[in-house]
Parts: structure tokens; C-alpha cells; sequence
């Protein structure tokens, strides 16, 4: 048995896909809410939150492989639970970060983990993966209501990545062998500015959509009340404000571990179009304003 958690996530909900499309399994994938949760035919859903446990404890029976996305519970009791549960293999989704900004607290987060992992005694494979493509979509409500964003370091290109490709490397790790005990840094195919994934969405949806610069303290302020003020600054130092070679550097890990390219970020705009398009004043009823930056809503980005 496969648990896939952060199943409904960018990463996990591809992975569930890649895992059913080449017959891997038995499957099951970790949501919070199974009434919302759509996995492919014959995936099991298991209700859980890494907040709780006592919850875990079905989640992980029979399970032998467990793909982990860090950070969004308490990764120690999470870690010891699936040793618990005599799971011999973790794939973790950690963050380039742990190497380009050690200093910063969500990649000291991060390493903690990594190193619980290693002391586990579970064999382990760790994911390092550098900002998503879909951080672009806390820019979709500014697009659908303002047709406009503001991002501050506009023209700072990082090698950002496209989920699925994390998730490729992912099936691979878990579904062959060669891949225990190994550390992959993943980047996407090439850099690409704020201002150009902006242009990249401004060709898909066939209009304009202006590209304003604005200053980090502006930035900041606005972030801070959705991640905190050391989180907003962890965001916008890995996202422009203190970029090294590290973080700028394009790696061939994706292509090397999968066999395929990685993916451009036209093409995650080409899949994810739809949440950008929507008039001036017609936003969905759902959505909400999220900092005009890179990030998800639980401070991946400076990961
Ligand atoms: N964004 C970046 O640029 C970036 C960069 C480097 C590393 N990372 C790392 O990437 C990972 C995020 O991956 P992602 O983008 O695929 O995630 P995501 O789309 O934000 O999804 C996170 C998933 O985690 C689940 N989740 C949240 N809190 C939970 C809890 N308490 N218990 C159980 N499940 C919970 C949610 O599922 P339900 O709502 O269905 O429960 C959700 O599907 C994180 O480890 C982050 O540090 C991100």
C-alpha cells in the first residue's frame, strides 16, 4: 500500500494520477475532508489530520510507502506514527531551500525533518524542489478583479517548477528501485521572471495583464497579514531579495530521474488557465486575495 498525503494538493493529486495511470498500487490518499476529495477510480480515501494522531493510525495501516509533504503538521509525531505503522519507505517533499538559506526558519524547519527522517530507520528518499509554477496562483484573484500584478522583485527569474514534475520524480521513487537513500534537488527547465510567468498568463487568457513592480516593504506588509511578518520575509529573500547561485541554478535531476524533460511553466499556465480567467468585477465567489507574490498559503516558498 501507497499513502499519498497533501492528496488533493498540487504535488499529491498528481502523484495519485501518475500512481493509477501506471498501475502502482494499492493506493490511498490522505485528505483532511473526503467529502471534497476526487481521486482516480479505485484510490482508497482516508479521512486524517497530522494534527491528530489518533487519526493517523487507519491511515497508515497495511501502509509500506508514504509520500510526505512537510511542514503542514507535526512532523515528528507524523514520522513516528508511520514507524509505527512498519512503513519502510518515505519520500518527503522538503525544499531547495534547506540548502540555498539554511539560515531561514522554514528550512530549518525543514532539515529537523529531514533529519528525523534519516534517524528513522525508514529507508528515505528526500525532494528538494526550488518555488512552484503554482505559486502563480495567488495572483488569480488580482488578475480576475484588478486584470493587473503588483509582485515585488518583478525581474528576478528562478528556476520554478512545475508540481507535476515533483510528483514524476515521486512515482519514480517510490515504484523503482535505485532511489532510497538519495537527496534530489529539483528545478524546472529554465529561469523565468515574475513579469514573464505574468506575460506567459497574459498570452494565455489573449489580454493584457500588466505587470506592476513593487517595493518590498509594500510587499511585506501585505504578506505579513496572511503568513506573518518572519515567514514574509523568508518568502521575499528566496524569492528575489537574497537569491545565491544555489537557488539560481537549473539542475537536470527532473529529466535525469523520470527519462523526460521537465516541464515549462507555459505549460502549467496552459493546464491551470481557467482560474485566472473572469471579468473586472465578476471574481469568483471563492476566491481570495492572496499576496501578490510566490508562496502557498502554508509558506512553501520559503520552504
Ligand atoms: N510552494 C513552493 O514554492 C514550495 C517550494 C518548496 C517546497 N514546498 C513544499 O511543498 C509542499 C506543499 O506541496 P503542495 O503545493 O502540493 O501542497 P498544497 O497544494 O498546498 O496542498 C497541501 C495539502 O496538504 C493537506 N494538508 C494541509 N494541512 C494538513 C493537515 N493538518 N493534515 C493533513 N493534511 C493536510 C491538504 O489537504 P486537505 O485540505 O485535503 O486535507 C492539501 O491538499 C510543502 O511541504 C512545502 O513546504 C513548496
Amino acid at each position: 500500500m501507497i499513502l499519498v498525503t497533501g492528496a488533493t494538493g498540487n504535488i499529491g493529486s498528481a502523484l495519485l494520477g501518475e500512481l493509477h495511470a501506471c498501475g502502482a498500487g494499492p493506493l490511498r490518499g490522505l485528505t483532511r475532508d473526503a467529502a471534497r476529495a476526487s481521486f482516480p477510480e479505485g484510490v482508497e480515501v482516508s479521512e486524517a489530520d497530522f494534527g491528530d494522531v489518533a487519526s493517523l493510525e487507519p491511515a497508515l495501516d497495511g501502509v509500506r510507502s508514504l509520500f510526505l509533504v512537510s511542514r503542514m503538521g507535526p512532523d515528528a509525531d507524523v514520522l513516528d506514527a508511520a514507524r509505527q505503522a512498519d512503513v519502510e519507505h518515505v519520500v518527503l517533499v522538503s525544499s531547495i531551500t534547506v540548502r540555498t538559506h539554511p539560515h531561514l526558519g522554514p528550512a530549518r524547519e525543514n532539515l529537523a525533518v529531514e533529519r528525523l527522517l534519516k534517524d528513522s530507520g525508514m529507508a528515505w528518499t528526500i525532494l528538494r524542489p526550488t518555488q512552484f509554477a503554482s505559486n502563480a496562483l495567488w495572483w488569480a484573484a488580482s488578475i480576475r478583479r484588478h486584470q493587473t500584478v503588483r509582485v515585488p522583485y518583478a525581474d528576478t527569474g528562478l528556476p520554478t517548477i512545475h508540481p507535476a514534475d515533483i510528483a514524476a520524480v515521486a512515482r519514480v521513487a517510490l515504484t523503482e528501485p535505485g532511489h532510497q537513500g538519495r537527496t534530489y534537488a529539483l528545478t524546472g527547465p529554465r529561469r523565468v521572471t515574475a513579469r514573464q510567468q505574468v506575460g506567459a498568463i497574459a498570452a494565455a487568457l489573449g489580454r493584457d495583464v500588466p505587470c506592476v513592480e513593487i517595493g518590498r516593504d509594500e510587499a511585506h506588509r501585505h504578506m505579513s497579514a496572511f503568513l506573518g511578518a518572519e515567514a514574509a520575509d523568508a518568502v521575499l529573500d528566496v524569492t528575489g531579495g537574497d537569491v545565491n547561485d544555489e537557488l539560481l541554478r537549473v539542475r537536470d535531476t527532473v529529466s535525469q530521474v523520470t527519462g523526460s524533460p521537465a516541464r515549462s511553466f507555459q505549460q502549467w499556465v496552459a493546464e491551470h488557465v481557467t482560474h485566472f480567467r473572469g471579468s473586472f468585477g465578476h471574481a469568483m465567489a471563492s476566491s481570495t486575495e492572496l499576496p501578490p507574490t510566490t508562496g502557498t498559503p502554508s509558506g512553501g516558498a520559503a520552504g
